[in-house]
């Protein structure tokens, strides 16, 4: 079967490091590189935290290419206090040994697109995604689709209607959406099915290797944010969806629709319109609706457990 050649955009951030070595794990995909946005933390840390990724997966194959440091509108507004001060939950790390690439983050992602066609996972702001297109006039020809943790269909989680990789962005975002590639979108209505509970963690914990100690490790600050937040541990796997899509794209019910993105609005920005309407069933944009959370994390820990033993 051929390998889906993949370029994951991301802020990583502990839901991001889930899904990178989620991917990582999987032969379906050829991860090509991480570029890494500003988003949950600045982009000096999500770049950093994408070569930490690497090492602790032994992918030190794969490129990392430092991308937009701020939305092309205003500042940037991290979300340290979810993922942690450094992003990654804040525990100890080696200095990393895979290098930082050369090639800015757009630049790389149009010659990987201009090479053969890709897929662009986006599971952070979708700053460098709006700079590609600007940049590069036509580059979505090249894409065969983005699959995107992004948005809601009814509540946010920055604000009461913006989802935070949309809020951090919302001009960059309206203009991915309004592109011709084709669009698989994960948004919180579905993202909030998917989660790992403190059994999950402690499997993890439990499997003997760096891999499963380090992911438990990085995910149980985040576990205290929903706790405070939710009022259970039960982390939200948002970020692991898109990875999912792309590996068991069965596994997640979706709906042809129409998004667009609120960049106005003095209580809506950065909200995702999503138009479900009978008319849009054909859309080329799909949107996930529903799963199975017991499926996913019986295939998340299979996944994860591939990694090397101690
Ligand atoms: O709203 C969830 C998204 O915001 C995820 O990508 C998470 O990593 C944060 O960036
Ligand atoms: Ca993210």
């Amino acid at each position: 079967m051929a390998r889906t050649r993949l370029v994951i955009d991301t802020d990583p951030g502990v839901d991001d490091a889930v899904a990178i070595l989620l991917a990582l794990a999987s032969e379906e995909l050829d991860v090509l590189a991480l570029t890494c946005v500003a988003g949950n933390v600045d982009v000096d840390k999500t770049t950093l935290n994408a070569r930490r990724l690497l090492d602790l997966a032994g992918r030190r194959d794969v490129i990392v290419a430092r991308g937009c440091a701020a939305p092309l509108v205003g500042e940037l507004d991290e979300a340290g206090d979810v993922h942690g001060v450094d992003g990654l939950g804040d525990i100890e790390w080696p200095d990393p040994l895979t290098p930082e690439g050369p090639e800015h983050a757009v630049d790389l992602i149009a010659r990987l697109a201009h090479e053969a066609p890709l897929t662009i996972a986006a599971i952070g702001p979708l700053t460098n995604l709006a700079v590609l297109l600007a940049r590069y006039p036509g580059v979505e020809s090249r894409v065969e689709r983005v699959v995107i943790m992004g948005g809601s269909s009814f509540a946010g989680n920055v604000t009461a209607a913006a989802e935070f990789n949309i809020w951090a962005d919302p001009e960059a975002a309206a203009r991915v959406f309004s592109a011709t590639w084709p669009i698989t979108l994960m948004p919180l209505d579905l993202t909030h099915q998917a989660t790992l509970d403190d059994g999950d963690l402690a499997y993890l914990r439990g499997l003997g290797t760096e891999v499963g100690r380090r992911t438990a490790a990085i995910l149980e600050p985040y576990a205290a944010y929903h706790d405070q937040w939710y009022g259970n541990r039960d982390v939200i796997m948002h970020d692991a969806m898109a990875i999912y899509e792309l590996l068991v794209p069965e596994a997640i019910e979706k709906q042809g629709a129409h998004v667009v993105v609120e960049t106005g609005g003095v209580h809506t920005r950065g909200e995702t319109v999503i138009d479900r309407r009978r008319g849009f069933a054909a859309s080329p944009t799909r949107v996930g609706v529903r799963l199975d959370n017991v499926r996913f994390v019986s295939f998340l820990r299979e996944r994860l457990a591939r990694y090397p033993l101690d």
